[in-house]
């Protein structure tokens, strides 16, 4: 006899209908999932509250610590917009807002909405910033359809009345006393002039270093430098529950993926940023970092 050939053997638990069954919940398991990783974690921001120790300190201040706002037209102004108003409400007021790269995630042909965002946290606290592989530059320009250099975002920061601090120095006054804010250039991007910004012997006052990417550190152990704040890593953007396992880390050191860590010494700190690519999270939510300092 010719026919179908039947899945339903009887005694079976496993025929047709269960698979499809089983098939219709893992569908939409896959479906919650995907929606939770690009509806609800994204714009779930944590405010996260660390101390930063600095030599001679405490001195006093709170310093917001964000990275990573990966604007783009189709992604994350809402996101964005979302985050800012959050950072609008935290009190105290910080006394600085460290911005650690990568603005953008390749080109941006509307900036109106990232120049307001930035416009209004301008308008917080002053903000110091470095920039990231996604900014412009080498890395950018020829790996990511990106832009060639990162005249475009300079225009957007400036413009918002933001300070790069791209191999240069600066000091910035706390309650307590003064500190150095230095940063450098990215390190993908082959943009890193340390000697531009940092010294080989110590400073009278403790040097806070913004510089984009962790791995940077293995490339200024010769430069005097207390606490290096970065992003990049995104956390990890997907974390595996239970297991702690993290698919996506661009980076070589991978010990280092978020929070503080004491290295050799030094501190780093690692947020785990406000945007993301694709706008995808999971177990892993966006971040703004207060430090005490
Ligand atoms: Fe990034």
């Amino acid at each position: 006899m010719h026919g179908h050939p039947k899945i339903n053997i009887k005694g079976s638990p496993f025929n047709r209908r269960t698979f499809l069954k089983l098939f219709a919940a893992g569908g939409l398991a896959a479906a919650g999932g995907a929606s939770y990783m690009k509806f609800f974690e994204p714009g779930n921001f944590q405010i996260t509250r660390r101390r930063l120790h600095l030599p001679g300190g405490p001195y006093g201040g709170t310093l917001l610590h964000i990275s990573d706002l990966h604007a783009s037209d189709e992604v994350n102004l809402g996101l964005l917009r979302k985050a800012v108003r959050i950072i609008e409400k935290i009190r105290p007021v910080p006394n600085a807002i460290l911005i650690t790269g990568d603005f953008i995630t390749d080109r941006l042909p509307h900036p109106e909405g990232l120049l307001g965002e930035l416009q209004r946290l301008a308008k917080i606290a002053p903000c110091y910033l470095t920039y990231g592989n996604h900014d412009g530059g080498g890395w950018s320009g020829f790996a990511y359809r990106g832009y060639p250099n990162t005249d475009f975002v300079d225009r957007i920061c400036t413009q918002a009345g933001m300070y790069p601090l791209v191999n240069k120095r600066t000091e910035l006054e706390l309650p307590g006393g003064r500190v150095i804010l230095a940063g450098v250039g990215d390190l993908w991007s082959g943009s890193m002039r340390p000697e531009l910004s940092l010294k080989t012997f110590a400073d009278t006052l403790p040097v806070l270093l913004l510089s984009h990417n962790p791995d940077t550190k293995d490339r200024l152990t010769s430069w005097h430098w207390d606490a290096m704040l970065c992003g990049h890593t995104h956390g990890g953007q997907c974390v595996v529950p239970v297991f702690g396992w993290r698919p996506v880390l661009p980076v070589k050191d991978k010990r280092f993926v978020e929070g503080l860590y004491n290295w050799h010494g030094r501190t780093l700190h690692i947020t785990r940023g406000v945007g993301s690519l694709l706008g995808l999270r999971f177990n892993c939510p966006p971040e703004l970092s207060l430090l005490q300092v």
